[in-house]
């Protein structure tokens, strides 16, 4: 029988430069009570001009791959999920390569936005089951201040930069590793959540410039009824179809795109607030990153044995959802 993937090595990159709420007072008409209301957070982190994604992204393969012990000739596939690739091509999977030494890996780039992490583990975790790869590295990086209007407060507080990364080996024991997974979209919500600008249908010209159609466009309201519902309904999906009661979850780690979200999944799943990993307060919304971080930390703090059973849960443009169901197998 083929084998599970599981997850040997996790780590993530936060870059050191802070923007927060009160920073966003001095650039457009918000308040720091509005920003932690409506969204939960308070601050985020930005990386510095002249480095893209994949250098976050590199720094977070590193350091997983040394928690997993596994050196970068090792790795024989790399799955980047980004909206912010450090250009069109090459893809950010093969910018990691070369900067991690991973010289005998392939890689390719997934943009599912927001589900862009669980939608690579998915598709990662297909090659370790078939047995065509071993080693396989996930990496969810996105620098959202690079397609970010900081003159639009609608969007501009609710974004940061970060990366995460995994490290996946087949498992030999079948109860342990990424179990399953619920793979969703629907492409008529693209309209309320987009980038215009840059891409074959509006390449960039001045006219892109211009009407600032190289940032991120959100229908904020529209998006969050969507996500509301789409975020729990995906996530009571996988537990009810695995029979799994909430007392036996030992962390939900939730797409980090704002509190009232994840309130709601947790309260669908009644899950204790302990039970569900919140940094969105000091990172905000980093996309692709917030999965794989939030993991990374859970993990840092001592709070995942082997055996315990956790839940990932996301919903972005597109729009993407799904739900992946794991195993702590460490
Ligand atoms: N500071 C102060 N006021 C702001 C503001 C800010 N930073 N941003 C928006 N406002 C204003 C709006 O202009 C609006 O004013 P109006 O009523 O005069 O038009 C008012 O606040 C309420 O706006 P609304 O969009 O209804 O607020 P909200 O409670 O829905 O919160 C979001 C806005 C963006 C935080 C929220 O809609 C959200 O989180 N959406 C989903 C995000 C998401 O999940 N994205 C997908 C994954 S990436």
């Amino acid at each position: 029988m083929a084998s599970k993937a599981k997850i040997t090595g996790v780590s993530h990159y936060v870059p050191p430069k802070v923007l927060t709420n009160k920073d966003f007072e001095k650039m457009v008409d918000t308040t720091d009570e509005w920003i932690i209301t409506r969204t939960g957070i308070k601050e985020r982190h930005i990386l510095e001009d002249g480095k893209g994604s994949s250098y976050m992204g590199a720094f977070a393969a590193k350091r997983a791959l040394e928690e997993a012990g596994v050196s970068p000739e090792e790795i024989e596939m790399i799955v980047v999920a980004t909206v912010t690739p450090d250009m069109m091509f090459p893809n950010t999977a093969c910018l990691i390569q070369d900067q991690i030494g991973a010289k005998n890996a392939w890689g390719v780039d997934v943009n599912g936005a927001c589900s862009g992490f669980i939608y690579a583990t998915a598709m990662a975790t297909q090659f370790i089951e078939t047995g065509r790869h071993k080693k396989v590295l996930v990496v969810g990086a996105d620098k959202m201040s690079a397609i970010t209007d900081y003159t639009d407060r609608n969007t501009c507080v609710l974004f940061g930069d970060a990366a995460g990364a995994i490290v996946l080996e087949p498992s030999e024991d079948p109860e342990l590793g990424i179990i399953d997974y619920i793979l969703r979209s629907d492409g008529s919500g693209g309209k309320y959540l987009y980038q215009l600008g840059g891409g074959s249908l509006h390449p960039a010209s001045h006219e892109t410039v211009d009407k600032k159609m190289h940032y991120i466009y959100q229908d904020g309201r529209t998006v969050f009824k969507y996500a509301v519902a789409g975020m729990a309904d995906i996530t009571e999906e996988i537990v009810k179809k695995h029979h799994i009661d909430s007392k036996d979850i030992k962390m939900l780690i939730p797409h980090q795109a704002n509190m009232r979200i994840i309130d709601a999944t947790a309260r669908r799943l009644k899950l204790d607030p302990e039970k569900v990993l919140i940094n969105i307060h000091k990172y905000g919304n980093t996309t692709a990153a917030t999965i794989p971080m939030g993991l990374s930390e859970v993990y840092q703090d001592g709070k995942l044995q082997k055996g315990d059973t956790v839940l990932f849960a996301a919903f972005g443009a597109g729009f993407t959802f799904g739900s992946m169901l794991l195993r702590w197998a460490i």
